[in-house]
This record gives C-alpha cells, structure tokens and sequence, in this order.
C-alpha cells in the first residue's frame, strides 16, 4: 500500500505520515529532507542557492540514511529548501529515489508537496493536510520554544505564508491538492484526532468505498 500525504509547511503531514506507518506496518519517507539536504550540501559547498549545476550533483550524490535529521529541520534548512525545490531539474533527480521507496514492499508513506500529483499518482490514498497559517504559526513557535529556542510567532507566521506563497506559485509541481485526493482540516484537532480522522480515510479507501 502507498499513502501520499501533501500539504503545506507545518501542516504537521510529517508527524501524521510518522505515525501512519507505524500503524499500518509501512516505511516511512519524509521528501521534504531530501529537498533540505540538497540545500544544505550546495550552502556548505560555498555556492548560491540557484546553481542548477550544483545543485542537480548534490540531488544525484544524496544519502538519505546519512541524514542528521535534527539539522536539517532548522529553519534555515527550511528556507534553502524552498528555493532549491523550484529548481526542475532538482526535482527531476530526486524523482526515481522517492519512486523507488515508494515501490519497495509492503508499501510506504511519503509526505511532501507533490506526492499524490507527481511522485506517486496511484497511490492508493491521498490525503491533503491543511491548517491555517496562524495554527501552523502557532504550533510552530509551540515546538520551537518547546526545543528550547526562541520564537517570534509574528516572524513564523510571515516565513509560512512567504513559503506557502512560494510553493504553490512556482511552475513545477506546485503545491496543491491531487483531484482525488481527501483533504484533512487539522485547524482544530490535536495529533491524536488527526491520526483517527487519516486512519478512517485509509481504511474506508482500503474496503473500496470513498
Ligand atoms: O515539508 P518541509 O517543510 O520539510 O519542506 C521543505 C521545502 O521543500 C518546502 O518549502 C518545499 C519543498 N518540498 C517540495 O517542494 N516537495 C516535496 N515533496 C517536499 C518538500
């Protein structure tokens, strides 16, 4: 089985594609560290963030079980990622790995922007996360001061609507929900009730009913 799960910066799809595959038993494919590994390979290699070139090598040599999973969920990681993803052939050269994961038995979760569009457009489920930005803002600094840093919810909230505007404008597989894709408002819930609502998507599309 494979579960796409798409939606926008701390829409909190991360966690819920984290404990989706605990519960069916899946592997479990964050996409959005490739994009944040690319970026942090060309900043540390000293070029600009729009070198194709570099870039494009940086996508070919990635790892993803060398990951420091902690540094690249920096705020900065996530910036650099966001402008490296806009880059077609970086998302060309990250197409098979992801692909690949996906098809790998028993199946997989991969959250991203463009999992049920483009990475995997038969995916047995779809789901389409959303909250507004001012709950992402929020929960966002939550977590922040949470790891002991300082958050300025007023600065989140304009970086996430920066991003958001970012990754649904740009021409290459923009950020936005498949046709067939169920979408999940987590405005108002907590973890646990995102999980339970994603758990009744999945099964009721496993028995074939939509
Ligand atoms: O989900 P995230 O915040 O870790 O993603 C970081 C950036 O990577 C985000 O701004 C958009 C990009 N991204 C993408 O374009 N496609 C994906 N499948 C995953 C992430």
């Amino acid at each position: 089985m494979i579960i796409a799960i798409d939606g926008p910066a701390a829409s909190g799809k991360g966690t819920l594609g984290k404990r989706l595959a605990a519960h069916y038993g899946l592997r479990h494919l964050d996409t959005g560290l490739l994009y944040r590994a690319v970026a942090q390979a060309v900043l540390e290699s000293g070029h600009a963030l729009d070198d194709v070139a570099r870039a494009v090598a940086a996508a070919q040599a990635l790892d993803p079980t060398q990951f420091d999973e902690a540094a690249l969920k920096s705020h900065a990681a996530g910036e650099a990622a966001s402008v490296v993803s806009a880059i077609p052939e970086v998302r060309a050269a990250l197409l098979r790995l992801q692909q690949d994961f996906a098809a790998a038995p028993p199946g997989a979760v991969l959250d991203g922007r463009d999992i049920g569009t483009v990475i995997c457009p038969h995916a047995d489920v779809k789901i389409f996360v959303t909250a507004s930005s001012e709950v992402r803002a929020k929960r966002r600094a939550i977590e922040m001061r949470r790891l002991g840093q300082i958050a300025d919810e007023a600065a989140i909230l304009a970086d996430i609507r920066r991003r958001d505007e970012r990754d649904s404008k740009r021409t290459v597989a923009p950020l936005k929900p498949a046709p067939d894709a169920h979408i999940l408002d987590t405005s108002d819930l907590d973890i646990d009730g995102v999980l339970r609502h994603a758990i009744a998507i999945v099964d009721k599309a496993r028995s074939g009913a939509r």
